[in-house]
């Protein structure tokens, strides 16, 4: 890309989410729980030409890189996703996010008699990943299904 069309700068350190599924970057900021507080520089690109997709989102978060927990989560959002570690202005680590087939303790169940709700018993919610996209999630103890919009409400 030539210096003409440079659309959002380097970052020194931190964590470039790539390829994101046009439209969903908003929706990526939210999971990750990102609300203009903490005082770190979030850069939020969208409808960004690419080549591999047409077009694509993106999400620049300095000074901060994501744990596994995390990438997870976005999985959820961007099943195409790329999570990209940044030191030193290099990218140090690429990784392609991956849903796994069955998630724990991630998202809870929208179904407030689901025993992994109960106050009294400390079970932690499992969910079945039926779908990726759009996303089907099926809970292991009552087997209500989840979907996307459930689970941004989480968050
Ligand atoms: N990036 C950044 N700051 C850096 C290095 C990279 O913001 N210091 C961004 C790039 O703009 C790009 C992403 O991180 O959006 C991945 O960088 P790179 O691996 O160099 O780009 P590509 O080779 O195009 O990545 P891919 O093969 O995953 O498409
Ligand atoms: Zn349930």
């Amino acid at each position: 890309m030539s210096r003409r069309m440079l659309r959002v700068s380097k970052i020194k350190n931190g964590t470039v989410i790539d390829h994101i599924t046009k439209g969903h970057a908003l929706d990526v900021v939210k999971i990750l729980g990102i609300d203009g507080h903490s005082g770190k520089v979030v850069t939020i690109a969208m409808n960004v030409p690419s080549g591999k997709l047409g077009v694509k989102d993106i999400v620049k978060i300095e000074g901060r890189e994501l744990n596994p927990e995390e990438v997870d989560k976005i999985a959820l959002i961007a099943p195409h996703a790329t999570i990209n570690i940044i030191r030193n202005y290099k990218v140090t680590e690429k990784q392609r996010v991956k849903l796994p087939s069955i998630l724990h303790g991630i998202v809870k169940c929208t179904k407030p008699s689901c025993i992994s709700n109960s106050e009294n018993e400390p079970v932690k919610p499992i969910f079945y990943v039926e779908k990726e996209e759009p996303l089907r999630l099926r809970c292991h103890y009552c087997g209500n299904i989840i979907e996307k919009g459930d689970i941004l409400e989480q968050f």
